[in-house]
């Protein structure tokens, strides 16, 4: 059985990196983040990890932290990594941990709305937005938020939450909140703000700033996102979410992850560092060699583009640098479903109107594994 939303269209579909035939088709659903296998791979032991049977059994992990169930270790390489790379303020910050930021963000639209409120508030992004905002919204037909769709046309007065999410899945541009009224909050969505995607112009300093380790390190199936909340009311809430939803985040992960964001702190200062430089180098390197060869294929088509980004001065890297977003934000030119073109060449994507936009988009993952990414290719240069 194949898990979430690639059950409903994905049953005869291949697997992501599952070995791909010529007739099988590719699944770009999902943007599973296995680019960075081979970089761990080659970690050897550095990340390797002994758990005995008698450790992590208590529930609890610090009482002195209102976060009494985050790893006193994830929190300090948290903030470090953040120093390290200078993407969002941690002093003087909450940090609430979550099973992925998934959990997080359903912790924050609960922080943020009110039992008491007449009517449940309306949370907004900016289209084109990620597809699971609406969904994760909507699903429990919550008395407390309601989704209101695209932030750019939203108009009604009062409370409201917007989500900005930067770089923005699907289309990898930079954002900023729009709505900007009274009564508003925002959630800011960092998955994707660390250096292998796009430049890092400053250090975030928002509200409410949710991270992944999934779309950092590539260690999604360890399932850490964290949140950093300035206001200490609202971190209880978020926490206090977390312990009803799921009573804590799994130890063993919490571990893992200090762990591994631990080795790549450690290639800064040195102590650990590698033939192929610091991780986010190598995984620059990869995502800009990847989208080298995206361009090339579609410099050649007529029947697709895709977004220009523009020049930043990167703070981490010292240099200008263009985004390489884990998503490939493809156009038909004229007015064909972008998404049906791509079926009928056997590649699974996911088409605009998930995202609140015209189907001549469609979104496709170039995070996954390098065979898949090289038959995407194969694939799209057929089309032309
Ligand atoms: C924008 C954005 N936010 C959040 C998530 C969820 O991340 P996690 O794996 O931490 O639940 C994703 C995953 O694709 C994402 O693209």
């Amino acid at each position: 059985m194949v898990g979430f939303d690639m059950a409903s269209n994905a049953t005869k579909a291949s697997l992501p990196s599952a070995k791909n035939s010529a007739n099988s088709i590719l699944n770009l659903v999902q943007g599973d983040p296995t680019v960075f296998e081979p970089y761990w791979r080659d970690q050897g032991d550095k990340c390797t990890l002994v758990i005995s049977g008698d450790d992590l059994m208590s529930y609890y992990s610090d009482y002195g932290n209102i976060c009494w169930f985050l790893q006193p270790q994830l929190a300090e390489a948290i903030r470090n990594i953040h120093r390290d790379v200078g993407n969002a303020v941690v002093n003087g910050r909450h940090i609430v941990i979550g099973t992925g930021s998934t959990q997080l963000f359903q912790a924050a639209l609960y922080a943020l709305s009110s039992p008491a409120g007449p009517e449940p508030v309306t949370v907004v992004s900016s289209a084109p937005y990620y597809s699971r905002y609406p969904e994760e919204i909507e699903f429990l037909s919550s008395r407390l938020y309601k989704w209101g769709g695209d932030a750019n046309t939203f108009d009604k007065d009062g409370p409201y939450i917007e989500v900005v999410n930067s770089p923005n899945n699907p289309d990898g541009g930079s954002r900023h909140a729009v709505v900007n009224r009274r009564g508003g909050r925002l959630i800011h969505d960092f998955a994707y703000y660390w250096p292998h995607y796009a430049p890092i112009t400053a250090a975030a300093d928002h509200d409410i700033m949710l991270f992944t380790l999934s779309k950092c390190t590539g260690h999604a199936g360890s399932r850490i996102g964290w949140a950093i909340v300035k206001d200490i009311e609202v971190a209880k809430k978020m926490i206090k979410f977390v312990e009803f939803n799921s009573l804590g985040v799994c130890k063993d992960s919490q571990l893992r992850t200090a762990k591994i964001l631990e080795t790549i702190s450690n290639e800064f200062s040195n102590l650990g560092s590698t033939k192929t430089g610091n991780f986010f180098e190598y995984g620059q390197r990869l995502m800009a060699e990847r989208w080298r060869k995206l361009r090339e294929v579609i410099k050649r088509s007529k029947v697709f583009s895709l977004p220009k980004y523009p020049k930043e001065y990167c703070n981490f890297f010292g240099e200008f640098m263009e985004s390489h977003p884990a998503f490939a934000w493809l156009q038909s030119n004229g007015s064909m479903d972008a998404e049906i073109l791509l079926r009928t060449h056997k590649m699974m994507v996911k088409g605009g109107k998930c995202f609140g936009v015209d189907p001549k988009y469609a979104r496709v993952s170039v995070v996954g594994r390098e065979e898949d990414f090289n038959l995407f290719l194969e694939r799209l240069s057929a089309i032309i």
